[in-house]
């Protein structure tokens, strides 16, 4: 058998710091949780567990800081089986992290902290192993390494997903012009082309560079996609599930639909495969391997 092909993914890997608790307190409080975990999150970060666990070899692209939370999330994702060679450990560096608080319905209340010191300059990454990448799938918390990477991927041949997620519109602007699938959350959608119907919002997506698919996934109600050249829009509807936690869905699905492009699946394909992981995912609160993934296909 040939090998899996490889989805690298760029851009945010966080630390998530998660307590079950009781009830999430009203100030001041202290309060004992039920459990605790750590382990990573962050978009593009998900999104090569994704790509992994169904069937491909992963790579991750990006930073985190040389302090205590860092070296743990190389090392869980390592763990995972992801290329970490392209994670840089910047001397000085704040590694992003999560406070995730999740009460006994499953409801969250989540405290990000970006990431500090973790440099902007994309000059280090290593963007020859693109030639051997079947898809480079990124996230726009780093700007600058998407541009890098997306450029010479579109060099090489190797098709760019970018996960459009809430950001500020100047750097979506930026972003989606580069890219060949510009696949947007509600509220990312909402940031690059502020004020617009969702058609016309990925019409404009589509108008904007040589991006040839252009989405947005909404959760329970599935997705909504446009291809170049296409009169109307097209919406994969989501599958059916109990969802029981739906963070990281949206992460998954882009991971999945970077591989499906990898694997060179016709785009209507790549929509349901991408949608079924991304249920899975909502329904377990757990990636889900591609035996289950064909399961719900089948
Ligand atoms: N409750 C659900 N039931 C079925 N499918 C779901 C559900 N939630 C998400 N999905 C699937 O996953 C896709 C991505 O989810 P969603 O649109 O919520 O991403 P998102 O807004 O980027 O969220 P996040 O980034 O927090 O994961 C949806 O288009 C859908 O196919
Ligand atoms: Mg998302």
């Amino acid at each position: 058998m040939s090998v899996p092909p490889l989805v690298i993914c760029l851009g945010n890997v966080v630390a998530d710091h998660t307590f079950r608790v009781e009830h999430i307190p009203e100030p001041p409080a202290k309060i004992a949780a039920r459990s605790y975990s750590i382990g990573p999150g962050g978009m593009a970060a998900n999104a090569a567990i994704a790509a992994l666990r169904l069937g491909g070899r992963a790579a991750f692209w990006g930073r985190i800081g040389d302090d205590l939370n860092g070296e743990p999330l190389a090392e869980a994702l390592a763990a995972e089986g992801v290329d970490v060679t392209g994670l840089r450990r910047v001397p000085g560096g704040r590694t992003p992290v999560g406070a995730v608080l999740v009460d006994p319905r499953g409801e969250r209340t989540i405290i990000s902290f970006r990431g500090a010191g973790l440099g902007t300059d994309p000059s280090w990454l290593p963007l020859d192993r693109l030639k051997d990448a079947g898809a480079l799938c990124c996230d726009p918390r780093w700007q600058e390494g998407v541009a890098a990477a997306a450029a010479a991927a579109r060099q090489a041949g190797v098709p760019v997903v970018l996960d459009g997620e809430r950001s500020e519109t100047r750097i979506l602007v930026d972003l989606v012009p580069r890219v060949d699938h510009a696949i947007f959350s509600v509220p990312g959608l909402a940031n690059f082309a502020p004020g617009c119907e969702p058609e016309e919002g990925l019409r404009r997506a589509l108008a904007s560079g040589p991006v040839t698919v252009a989405a947005v996934t909404q959760g329970e109600k599935g997705v909504l996609w446009l291809t170049r050249g296409a009169a109307k829009a097209e919406r994969t509807p989501a599958f059916p599930v109990e969802a029981t936690n739906t963070t990281g869905a949206g992460d998954v699905f882009h991971g999945a639909y970077a591989l499906a492009m990898a694997e060179r699946m016709p785009v209507e394909r790549a929509m349901r495969f991408a949608s079924a992981a991304g249920a899975l995912r909502a329904r377990d609160g757990a990636t889900p391997d591609r035996a289950m993934v064909d399961g719900l296909l089948a």
